[in-house]
């Protein structure tokens, strides 16, 4: 080894110690008689002292070396004068005896500090540098930490990773598919993974009983903070189990990734219907650490066609803000009415500490009526209440906004609580309007519940799916399903899903031959792994969590990615080239 020790090791103990330590140089201060170096690697910063009085040679050649050259140095380890308690090594520095540059290196295009002065698309072009900094770091720390305890978690539950292949066939997960042509199939194409669901039921066929997988999925899809083309799921399956089986084991593996990663207990995980989430939060994936349930009011019929014509109207209380200003009011107007939102306006209702009550629609309701419409809301003196109304889906969906929005506001959402829960029985169906069809809301290996399967001939969007996703803090951590194991009841879902027997047998033929070979019952999820590190690091982020992630529109910046390929490779691909 090049060194005896690490950048970030070195203690009061090691005084008197001869060492060689490696790294970067992180900064050097010139102060005449002695230079002092910060020396830099994965596991901390040391301090370096170069006297020019008893080593004037060593201390020239440090001065000319500038930050992030790489160098090796040994020398004695002593108790500083000036101690910095900031870092672990702060007791100590080596005095420099000897010097070696490794190797030089160029004005980095960004200084390598926690606060970079780098904007993030250099910091992604030069992602290599932005590593060496702390924050992105310590990020990565974190995520090995994070697979490494599900690793033991799911070992000593009996389940065995295995590796499913990354070039396949398409997966229905709904999203696009990224497809890598075949040079010994032209004209045919691989798809990479948008989960490895359909492998992991065949090796619940094939008897594997438990499977893990730490796996790369390819999505084609818009990309948000929490959305990558590429990113990883802890992905599961089980045999032989019911779904509370599963709400138990994955509830476990959070209980374990809390209590060992951040020392925290984590309460047992509520658990919620999507019907309830949707009548309470407008959202089937909500931020429990606020209250803030919806109330739907009832008003009396005035003639007040805002109200009275609406398809829905609902409300929230926001606890203690009937002191809002005027110019908050219209800020948070403004705010529900911008297109991302969609409102056609806000109306409150004031609730006052002097015991009045006061509304944007005093015009039409009486102070009498308002506290009779918001009689059991909750509402007391000091409180605000705010309405939208409109078409039912929309308006859940700003109501559901604006509660995160007020949530915000008010300093609700705090980083450092975590409120887990299990939504359950999602509808096995959503009707597209658009195309007049029903699509999975899983997707279509879902099994329904029992007792809602007669209604797969009468009402199928009415059905029940034996489904579940894990929420955390507002964010879908994760998502599974009980699978269907019955080739009758398979084909009579592609069915449903508009597939016929021709093209299902032709998509999904290995998976439905499969289930003839004796298929046990079955069931699985799959957390999404960066979303869970980035909860951890509090961030909203995922791409912080990922050592080369890719931008908002799909690129690699570092690697410049997609590029055209060559002509030549095209032609072995038998690709034709538009316009050549
Ligand atoms: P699902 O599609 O719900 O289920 O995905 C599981 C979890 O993966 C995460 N996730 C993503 N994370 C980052 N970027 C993305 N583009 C992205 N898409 C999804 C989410 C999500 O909850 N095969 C099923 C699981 C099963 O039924 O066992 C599946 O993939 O956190």
């Amino acid at each position: 080894m090049l060194r005896t020790h690490t950048c970030g090791e070195l203690r009061i103990n090691n005084v008197g110690t001869e060492v060689t330590i490696c790294g970067w140089i992180q900064k050097s201060r010139d102060l005449g008689g002695m230079t002092f170096i910060d020396l830099r690697d994965r596991y901390g910063v040391t301090q370096l002292v170069f006297n020019m009085e008893t080593n004037s040679e060593l201390c020239e050649s440090v001065r000319k070396m500038g930050r992030e050259f790489v160098i090796a140095i040994t020398g004695k380890v002593t108790e500083r004068s000036n101690k910095n308690a900031k870092i672990a090594t702060g007791d100590i520095e080596i005095v420099a005896e000897k010097l070696e540059l490794l190797n030089s290196a160029k004005t980095p295009p960004f200084t390598i500090e926690d606060e970079s002065d780098g904007g993030d698309d250099l910091r992604m072009k030069y992602r290599y540098l932005d590593i060496r900094r702390n924050p992105v770091k310590n990020s990565l720390l974190l995520r090995h930490r994070l697979a490494l305890e599900t690793r033991n978690y799911l070992a000593g539950q009996e389940f065995i990773e295995v590796e499913t292949p990354v070039l396949i066939k398409s997966t229905p997960e709904g999203a696009r598919d990224f497809v890598v042509p075949s040079r010994m199939n032209q004209g045919e194409f691989y798809a990479l993974p948008q989960s490895p669901q359909t492998f992991k039921q065949l090796l619940m066929v094939a008897g594997m009983d438990r499977y893990y997988q730490i796996v790369k999925c390819f999505r084609d899809e818009d990309l948000r903070a929490d959305r990558q083309p590429e990113f990883t799921q802890i992905d599961c399956e089980m045999s032989f189990i019911t779904q509370e089986d599963i709400l138990q084991t994955f509830e476990g593996l959070a209980v374990h990734l809390f209590k060992t990663v951040k020392g925290l207990d984590l309460p047992k995980f509520p658990r919620i219907t999507y019907a309830e989430a949707m009548e309470n939060y407008g959202n089937d994936k909500p931020d429990t650490r606020f209250d803030m349930k919806f109330f739907y009011p009832q008003f009396p019929k005035v003639g007040f066609s805002v109200i009275e014509n609406a398809d829905l109207v609902v409300s929230i209380v926001a606890k203690n803000c009937s002191e809002f200003t005027r110019k908050q009011i219209d800020e948070l107007t403004e705010w529900v009415k911008r297109p991302q939102i969609g409102a056609g306006g806000l109306i409150y209702v004031r609730y006052n500490l002097d015991g009045t009550v006061k509304s944007s629609v005093d015009k039409f309701y009486s102070e009498e009526q308002l506290r009779e419409t918001f009689g059991s809301a909750n509402a007391e003196k000091g409180d605000l209440v705010l309405v939208l109304t409109g078409a039912k889906a929309k308006t859940l969906k700003a109501m559901s906004e604006l509660r995160l929005e007020m949530g915000n506001r008010l300093g609700l959402r705090k980083k450092e609580e975590f409120k887990p829960l299990w939504v359950l029985d999602f509808p096995l169906f959503e009707f597209n309007d658009e195309d007049n069809r029903l699509y999975a809301m899983h997707h279509p290996f879902t099994s329904p519940h029992t007792e809602d399967i007669a209604l797969l001939d009468t009402n199928p969007v009415a059905v029940r799916a034996n489904a579940y996703d894990m929420v955390i803090n507002g964010v879908e951590i994760g998502g599974g399903s009980i699978r269907i194991f019955n080739k009758e009841l398979q084909a009579k879902m592609f069915n449903l899903l508009g597939f016929t027997p021709d093209e299902a047998q032709e998509q999904f033929g290995f998976l439905m031959n499969a289930f003839e070979y004796g298929a046990p019952p079955h069931g699985g999820l799959a957390l999404g792994f960066d979303r869970l590190c980035a909860m951890f690091g509090g961030s909203d982020s995922i791409r912080d969590y990922i050592a080369f992630p890719k931008n908002n529109s799909g690129r690699d910046v570092m690697i410049d990615s997609p590029s055209p390929i060559n002509p030549v490779q095209l032609k072995e691909l038998g690709i034709a080239v538009s316009g050549k």
